[in-house]
């Protein structure tokens, strides 16, 4: 049941990536040598600079490199790469947005940093099992910062007759996207934004630069960006009645928050969901996480030094679930719910999936025992049950607590 077809992953284009960077940066022979021809002509760069070339240089940046990631043959899964019941469970939640929102024709889901297609394949899937209504009712678009791996999953649907269902959408710099009514989604894309890396020192926050030292590059402490200063982050930590000590470390990240608040803009009528590892601000900025939360993923294993293969690694930072909060309020949005993800699935009832996969004559042991240690990754509190799920609604009802926010999340 719910197979997706080969064609996600095997369809090709070899047409270019488009850039979203200034076409001078793709002058240099080599992603270093790009950032360093930056960092030799500003002398220095914020981090969350370094770290948007790194991701997103538009040939050599990590996301937007031939190569398929993430996967399995990749850096890191993510939940869908875990298992398609994580896609299964989240098309519920869809199927109820679809009947509180009275049942509109079509409806919308927006899919940000879809990546290869696998959870859209999986939504769809979800969907045209348990609720045929609304499965009828879809139009969903990807919308991903890949155009290389946009053709490729749009390519696949195309082949299995679900192009008129499955659409990519192009969302210019610096422009919004044309509101819909529906659902905004994003999995694992909050925490690929730049993000400044602040320590607290004397009494304030000062900024942690990126130079190119000997042969390397290396972290400088200076004063803040104008970027990371418009954040207001020493109001943000007042705010939550956070006090750091003496060489504490936070990440803060205008661009995630800019993201949101377009996402916000984005939605006519609906309701918005970010799935991604973060926590509210409070949470975040506890005492066992004020060492930073940059970390580097390559082969499946996890590093520390952003510096090391650059290009070649995935960064990401944690994301502050508050901050997008306070994106989405400044746009118009309410809050509708914040759980884990283990919760969340929880809530869907995730785990009826794997006793329906158990009962079907045709499963064999190895698929059932896959699927079963699938499960238990993608709720696991001590794992990818820890990821944090924000819903944020426009002109849509949040009363009930949806679906998804039913089951409390387990605290230890
Ligand atoms: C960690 S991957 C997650 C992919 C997929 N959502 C999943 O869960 O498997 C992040 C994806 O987001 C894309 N991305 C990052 N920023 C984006 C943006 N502003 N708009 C659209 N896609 C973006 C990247 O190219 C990449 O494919």
């Amino acid at each position: 049941m719910f197979l997706r077809p080969s064609t996600i992953a095997a369809m090709h284009d070899p047409s270019p990536p488009a850039s979203r960077l200034p076409p001078s940066l793709a002058l240099p022979a080599s992603l270093e040598a790009a950032i360093r021809a930056e960092i030799a002509a500003a002398g220095r760069i914020p981090f969350a600079r370094f770290m948007d070339l790194a991701l997103y240089h538009p040939e050599w940046g990590y996301y937007l490199a031939p190569e398929r990631r993430p996967g399995r043959p990749g850096d890191f899964l993510t939940a869908p790469e875990t298992h398609p019941f994580f896609g299964i469970a989240l098309s519920r939640q869809i199927a109820e947005c679809w009947e509180r929102l009275g049942q509109p024709a079509p409806l919308v889901v927006r899919e940000y940093g879809a990546g290869s297609g696998a959870l859209a394949w999986d939504i769809v899937a979800g969907l045209a099992a348990q609720a045929p209504p609304c499965r009828a009712a879809l139009e969903y678009r990807l919308v991903e910062a890949n155009p290389r791996r946009l053709q490729e999953a749009l390519a696949a649907f195309a082949a299995e007759g679900l192009g008129d269902v499955v659409r990519g959408e192009v969302i210019a710099a610096n422009a919004d996207p044309e509101p819909i009514v529906g659902v905004a989604l994003a999995n694992e894309v909050a925490d690929a934004f730049g993000v400044h890396r602040l320590i607290w020192r004397a009494g304030g926050l000062r900024e942690e630069w990126v130079v190119w030292r000997g042969d390397r590059f290396a972290a400088e402490e200076g004063e803040l960006s104008p970027e990371a200063a418009a954040a207001d982050p020493e109001g943000m930590l007042r705010e939550h009645g956070i006090a750091l000590e003496e060489g504490d470390r936070i990440e803060v990240s205008p661009a995630a928050a800019a993201w949101f608040a377009s996402v916000a803009r984005g939605l006519r009528r609906g309701y918005a969901l970010v799935i991604d590892y973060g926590y509210p601000a409070l949470e975040l900025y506890s005492a066992h996480r004020l060492s930073g939360t940059v970390r580097a993923y390559r082969g499946h294993a996890v590093g520390d030094d952003p510096f090391a293969d650059v290009g070649e690694q995935d960064l990401t930072a944690h994301v502050d679930f508050s901050a997008l909060r306070r994106a989405g309020e400044a746009e118009g949005l309410v809050f509708a719910g914040q759980t884990t993800q283990g919760a969340f699935l929880a809530s869907l009832e995730m785990g009826d999936l794997l006793v329906a996969l158990g009962r079907e004559p045709a499963t064999t042991l190895p698929e059932y025992l896959a699927a079963q240690a699938a499960t238990l990754r993608l709720i696991d509190p001590g794992g990818m049950g820890r990821f944090g799920v924000l819903m944020m609604a426009r002109e849509a009802p949040i009363s009930p607590p949806p679906r998804g926010f039913t089951v409390q999340p387990l605290r230890f």
